[in-house]
């Protein structure tokens, strides 16, 4: 057999004209969205005044297997994707495992993260509604950064919330959005009511992306032509981020490997939806059985700490109730260098598949020990991680560490999201120690809790053991 190659790019050609619709296959599905007003399931023409038609029509649809990409999205996937499938050959020898350790590398674009997959999708199916302008909220900026490069591309207008903390830390971030033509604000701000509620309430929040979230849908609601987009939770991204898994899984097909173990950081939980999508349904299917983790940081644990609820999806109370994992739309977390990663609650289907035990652990992790992971990888591997992603780097090289004990040579498949060039603020604080751990305490957490909605008949559900016993 041929030597793998360090790093394996499908052809043009090679590359799937369609996004996988993970729910066509899963054995039950995840709930249906509420509206939160009469608490009935969410019929689709209810969504139209936030999602273009199209877009929400592909929310609800649990059926259609296959769905073909728009060949103007294909046009533009085609100048960054398909994205390479790496061998960490490097880092194998450094940690002198017997492990293979597989990446597929989604921050070579210029946004620099796997979100531009799902942002052109997006702005394409916006500009064909004849949608005159867009709004989103952004954490760590990529979203902001990739939906900005998509809405430039298409010509519409654009205005992302920022979460605060990162707007402050991130002035380039913000600079690369406007150039791309967005209008940036921080959030919260007192551009809408439900900012200047959370202002004055609490003066000096860093924000979140719930509330983020709420004031980008106050602007789109309250906007004629204008629309909102989510980078991230919402069955349609978890739909276009699937292209991530598909590839994947046809770069290893032809190199005749399968993943014993597929890792994803979960913050929404859109890449580790798209990525394990292919393998999750031969899982689904009875085909195979390959071992899922989904990492999220300590200080923001939702799926190894929330309870399973209906929830809103934002802060302002104002998104249809989903049920998910969640520490309660009113859970700010502590500040943290993974902004995309501070989301309250997580992905239903993610939440589903891992309520059900499809997905198999999720796993939390100290930033200190993530940055001790990105550093090691930047040197050995010569790219520098976004810290989101690195939460996948760090199990990666634990469950190769592991190997090296057991001597087991299992293939370790880990998405790498995207690059850090604008989380150097982060670097340096892990550089000079100033880096702290926060892990909320179960009071910390308590009040998010007690902010969830009660829905008859439908109790939240405690917290699944995170890690039971491998099969
Ligand atoms: C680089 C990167 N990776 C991962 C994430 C997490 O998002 P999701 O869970 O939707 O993939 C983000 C979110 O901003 C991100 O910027």
């Amino acid at each position: 057999m041929a030597k793998i190659p360090h790093r394996f790019n499908l052809t043009e050609e090679q590359m799937p004209t369609q996004w996988y619709n993970l729910r066509a296959d899963m054995k039950e599905q995840p709930d249906p969205m509420l509206n939160p007003a009469t608490l009935e399931p969410v019929k689709t023409p209810e969504l139209y005044p936030i999602f273009c038609e199209e877009l929400a029509a592909q929310e609800m649809d649990s059926t259609t297997r296959y769905i073909d990409i728009p060949e103007p999205v294909l046009n533009i996937y085609k100048a960054y994707r398909p994205s390479p499938l790496n061998r960490a050959y490097d880092l194998e020898k450094y940690l002198d495992t017997p492990a293979k350790i597989y990446f597929k590398f989604e921050g070579n674009n210029t946004s620099g993260s796997h979100k531009l997959n799902s942002a052109v999708a997006q702005a394409y199916y916006a500009k064909m509604q004849g949608i005159t302008s867009l709004t989103t909220e952004t954490g760590a900026g990529q979203w902001g950064t990739a939906l900005a490069e998509a809405c430039g591309y298409f010509g519409i207008p654009l205005t992302v919330f920022m979460v605060k903390g990162s707007y402050n830390q991130k002035p380039y971030r913000k600079a690369i959005m406007q150039t791309f033509g967005a209008n940036v604000i921080p959030s919260p701000s007192d551009t809408t009511n439900v900012g200047r509620a959370i202002l004055e309430n609490n003066p000096d929040t860093t924000g979140s992306l719930g509330c983020a979230i709420a004031e980008a849908i106050e602007l789109a609601t309250s906007t004629e032509g204008c629309r909102y987009v989510l980078g991230s939770v919402l069955n349609q991204v978890l739909l276009h981020q699937s292209i991530i898994g598909l590839e994947a899984k046809k770069a290893m097909d032809i190199l005749g490997e399968y993943p014993d173990i597929v890792i994803g950081c979960a913050g929404g939980g859109s890449n580790l939806g798209g990525l394990i999508a292919p393998f999750m349904q031969d899982k689904l299917l009875g085909k195979k059985n390959p071992y899922f983790i989904a990492v999220e940081p300590a200080s923001c644990p939702s799926l190894t700490r929330g309870l399973y609820a209906y929830d809103y999806c934002d802060t302002g109370k104002v998104t249809p109730l989903a049920r998910m994992y969640t520490l309660g739309s009113g859970f700010i977390p502590s500040p943290n260098h993974a902004g995309g990663l501070r989301y309250h609650g997580m992905s239903p289907i993610v939440s589903k598949l891992y309520h059900d035990g499809w997905i198999d652990e999720a796993r939390s992790v100290e930033q200190t020990k993530v940055f001790e992971a990105a550093m090691l990888f930047a040197r050995v591997e010569t790219i520098l991680p976004a810290p989101e992603s690195s939460h996948a780097i760090r199990v990666a090289i634990d469950e190769a560490l592991k190997c090296k004990e057991t001597g087991e040579e299992k293939t370790i498949l880990f998405g790498l999201t995207g690059t850090g060039y604008f989380d150097m603020a982060a670097y340096t604080s892990f550089m000079e120690k100033t880096m702290t751990d926060y892990i909320p305490t179960d009071a910390d957490l308590q009040p998010g809790f007690d902010s969830l909605p009660k829905i008859p008949g439908r109790p939240a559900e405690p917290a699944r053991d995170p890690a039971p016993a491998r099969r």
